[in-house]
């Protein structure tokens, strides 16, 4: 549960979300592809509430990569193209080519025409593939991310980082920081802690400030990005508080 979240993202700019396990950050980011509405105020999109935004357009503004992908019962192509339904094939092909997922779609019985959950049955890493053709082809203004990425091979993430991260220079993105080189590249870091913004500001003003971010880094440092890590770095935290 989040409380008292009072965020701005500002155009262009990459916000971290950065916080122990079970403090939040899953369903902070979810809000703004509505996979939940709040329960108390609202989020804007360009000032207007997401609930007054239609679906369409809001998968023509906001795209996201999450690690547990749930694809629609309908083609591989369409599935990608879900945000951009009259993309030509070619368009769709070169977003599963950047993504790593073309040569396995074309071993489907159907290549791009197959059905997910007919016959077309992905792995978990295949389908999260697919979210990101489906994310480098929407090209929205914004791009919300779950960083906690496992794919099966490093060669593959790695031609999946670096798309993502050349669409991510000119949008706005939002996106769950596990790696300090992430953390470090954005231009804002979002400190939660069970619920609540406790920091923001940039690594170097966190680090400064020396309180639970900078406990959290040190620990993640040491720890490499194993989940959970950061645990302790809340505990110091007083209740409602956000330092400034
Ligand atoms: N659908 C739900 N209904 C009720 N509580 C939930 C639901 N989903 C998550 N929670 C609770 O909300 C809190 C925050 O969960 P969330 O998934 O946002 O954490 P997280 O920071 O993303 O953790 P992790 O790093 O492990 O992914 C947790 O205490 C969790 O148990
Ligand atoms: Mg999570």
């Amino acid at each position: 549960m989040l409380r008292g979240i009072d965020l701005v993202l500002e155009p262009g700019t990459t916000t971290a979300v950065v916080g122990p396990s079970g403090s939040g950050k899953s369903t902070l980011v979810q809000l703004l592809p509505r996979f939940y509405d709040p329960t108390h105020g609202s989020v804007l999109l360009g000032g207007v509430d997401l609930r007054e935004v239609g679906s369409q357009e809001l998968y023509r503004r906001v795209s996201f990569v999450f690690q547990d992908v749930r694809l629609l019962r309908a083609s591989v192509a369409d599935n990608i193209a879900l945000a951009v339904p009259h993309a030509d094939r070619d368009a769709v092909v070169r977003a599963a080519r950047r993504a790593s997922i073309h040569d396995r779609i074309l071993q489907l019985p159907r290549g791009y025409d197959s059905v997910i959950g007919e016959d077309a049955r992905l792995s978990g890493g295949e389908a999260q593939r697919v979210s990101i053709a489906r994310a480098l082809l929407a090209d929205t203004p914004v791009l919300v991310l779950d960083e906690a990425t496992a794919f099966a091979d490093p060669q593959t993430e790695r031609a999946v980082r670096e798309a993502l991260a050349q669409t991510r220079q000119k949008r706005t993105t939002l996106v769950i920081a596990h790696r300090l080189e992430t953390i470090a590249d954005a231009d804002t870091v979002v400190m939660l802690c069970d619920g609540e913004i406790v920091e923001r500001g940039t690594t170097a003003e966190l680090l400064a400030r020396n309180g639970a971010f900078a406990e959290f880094w040190k620990i993640h440092a040491g720890a490499g990005a194993g989940a959970g890590a950061g645990a302790d770095a809340c505990a110091g935290v007083m209740e409602g508080e956000e330092a400034r």
